[in-house]
């Protein structure tokens, strides 16, 4: 009650069957001429960039297409498309695809307005100047990169990962289209939407920004995945299942742009920088591991996390409500065939003290985990997921 209230979105979301429509009279109403369309190689072979490009070109906008992004871009891929966008006279960048195109749109749109290097932006509120118009359009149900005011990119070199955050990030127009989702092969499905209830049980659990406005979105967010993850990954052709992830990810989106992630990310990027797993894998064998180790910090929450999931926990004492939770997510990983265990992923024993020192140092997200964890109890959670 004592929070100010603070809640950050794209000035449009178009969301449903067909949303992706609406792209060219959204654009033409921008003033639109001649837009760069960037994406990855998969979604270019998949027609879908056609699909869309042909929508923009219906309005007599013209459109070159980047389909160069690579997953987990690095600061040499988003520097190719910057200099591919600084040679064109674009006016609209549109970014198709999962969190990385989308990611890679959204700085080349900045840094055609901004002077200097990509590495000059990384940081929080360093970017001057708004960049040019951008509409973002996901492909996957999962990393709310379409709402979210961060760009995340690869550092090779350091080994991690380089983050900038401005609410210049944010798109003109973020366009949810579950018809974009339906081709989604089984086991992204599953990853991307893993990613997604992180983000939601994370923001909605989150030390200090957890808000009303925030809780709103994360609990449907997790009611819309929690009924529907299983069965988009069982038959990628229901519609209903596609409806409820495309919008569970772009509400648990929204939480994440407002309030943030903590305990579960901070300890799966050391296994996506070291062993190169998935973003959405490691956070799924991650989740419930991580949320039983934090069920005593917000006990009421993490029954709530459970009623959400649809556990029938009527009755029972309030803690032993708050575990349901965990125990919902393990059994959504197993009908899912995800990993379950660091040995499922390769990734053995001897590895957990570097990955548990590598997690404890990232005192941004650690320090705002719903209960305090240090280097040690890094390393038990790690000891769980054997
Ligand atoms: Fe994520």
């Amino acid at each position: 009650m004592n929070q100010i209230l603070n809640f950050r979105s794209p000035n449009l979301i178009l969301a449903g069957f067909g949303a992706a429509e609406k792209l060219g009279p959204e654009a033409k109403a921008l003033g639109a001429k001649s837009a760069l369309l960037v994406t990855d190689k998969g979604v270019a072979d998949s027609g879908i960039a056609d699909t869309i490009k042909s929508i923009l070109v219906k309005e007599g906008i013209g459109v070159e297409v980047f389909s160069q992004v690579k997953p987990e871009p690095d600061l040499a891929c988003q520097d190719a498309c910057i200099a591919i966008a600084r040679k064109g006279k674009y006016d609209l960048i549109v970014g198709l695809g999962g969190g990385s195109a989308m990611d890679v749109a959204s700085v080349t749109a900045v840094m055609l307005t901004n002077p200097g290097q990509v590495t000059d932006y990384v940081g929080a509120d360093l970017i001057k100047k708004p960049g040019i118009a951008t509409i973002l359009l996901p492909t996957t149900a999962g990393t709310g990169a379409e709402v979210t005011p961060n760009a995340v990119l690869s550092d090779p070199a350091a080994k991690g990962k380089k983050v900038i955050i401005s609410p210049y990030i944010l798109p003109r127009i973020a366009i949810i289209d579950p018809y974009l989702h339906i081709s989604m092969p089984p086991s992204v499905t599953s990853a991307t939407g893993m990613d997604a209830l992180a983000h939601a049980v994370e923001s909605f659990t989150h030390f200090t920004k957890a808000s009303v406005i925030t809780d709103v979105f994360a609990k449907e967010a997790m009611i819309m995945i929690g009924r529907s993850i299983r069965t988009a990954v069982a038959k990628g052709e229901n519609l209903e299942a596609r409806y409820d992830m495309a919008i569970g990810s772009l509400f648990a989106g929204i939480a994440l742009a407002n309030a943030g992630v903590n305990g579960v990310h901070a300890l799966s990027y050391p296994l996506g920088v070291e062993y190169h797993v998935p973003h959405g894998v490691a956070n799924g064998l991650l989740l419930p591991y991580v949320m039983e180790y934090n069920v005593i910090g917000n006990i009421p929450k993490f029954a709530a996390i459970a009623r959400c999931l649809g556990e029938d926990v009527e009755g029972l004492p309030l803690i032993e409500q708050a575990y349901a939770g965990a125990e919902a997510v393990k059994s959504i990983l197993s009908d899912m065939k995800m990993a379950h265990s660091l040995t499922d992923l390769k990734i053995p024993e001897e590895a957990i003290p570097a990955m548990a020192k590598a997690a404890a140092a990232n005192t941004r997200l650690l320090s705002v985990n719903p209960r305090a964890m240090t280097a040690a109890d890094v390393e038990g959670i790690y000891r769980n997921c054997l």
